[in-house]
């Protein structure tokens, strides 16, 4: 019967069981404070220093009473933006994949973590699959269809250990959010010059710089 049901009541379904779960977690979150946090993960590595980073701002979220999701983009279903348009005289994209749940949580959140390694001097690609598909969040006239105003937080992890060397990278990403999703980036953190997976726990001042990131997410 499952199978019979079409997708969009699948995702209603989905949804509201998801819901229902985040009501519990947020009753026995006494410091609840009505502030949703996700993370939007670029890197395929779990335990990688991308994902290490934007779980420590996300942590401190946590300890301010925000909710949190991490969606990890590698894990996930979705083809790249088809240009076919329908999101210009529809409200949403057309493709029914992952990424569709992932846009519904973007519209609720309250502040955005955004994190991708660098590969060959750029956003790894499934950062810049995801970023295309955020054309269906965006009116004809270019303008957001996203709630103004949510704060963002950019995470980059490159082996390059001078941090300035793709400011460019990142200052022109943070440029398309604010822009086209009508955001406020509060922060770039950029962890330079690490390759293996979680080594950025070593470098204590930038941990703690993340947790502050974190804390202050909501101010
Ligand atoms: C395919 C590939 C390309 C890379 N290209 C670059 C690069 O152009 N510049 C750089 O500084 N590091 C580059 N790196 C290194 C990664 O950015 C670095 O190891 C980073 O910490 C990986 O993040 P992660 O641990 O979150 O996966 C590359 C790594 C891979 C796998």
């Amino acid at each position: 019967m499952w199978l019979n049901i079409n997708n969009s009541l699948k995702s209603v379904l989905l949804r509201t069981i998801t819901n229902i779960f985040i009501d519990i977690f947020s009753l026995k979150n006494e410091r609840y404070n009505g502030m949703k946090v996700i993370g939007i993960v670029g890197s395929p590595r779990k335990n990688g220093n991308t994902n290490t980073l934007v779980q420590q701002v996300l942590e401190g979220a946590v300890e301010t009473g925000a909710e949190t999701r991490t969606f990890l983009l590698n894990e996930m279903k979705y083809s790249g933006c088809q240009a076919c348009d329908y999101c210009k005289s529809h409200e949403k994209c057309k493709l029914e994949d992952d990424l569709a749940e992932l846009f519904e949580e973007l519209a609720e959140a309250d502040g955005v973590i955004f994190g991708a390694p660098i590969y060959f001097g750029q956003f790894s690609g499934q950062m810049k699959l995801f970023l295309d598909r955020c054309y269906s969040l965006v009116n004809p006239d270019l303008s957001t269809r996203l709630p103004c105003g949510k704060k963002a937080i950019i995470v980059v992890a490159q082996g390059m250990s001078d941090s300035a060397a793709y400011n460019g990278v990142y200052e022109e990403f943070g440029g398309q959010i604010s822009r086209f999703m009508g955001m406020d980036v509060k922060n770039t953190l950029v962890v330079a010059g690490y390759h293996t997976p979680g080594e950025v726990k070593n470098d204590a001042e930038l941990m703690k710089k993340a947790k502050d990131a974190g804390l202050n997410l909501s101010k």
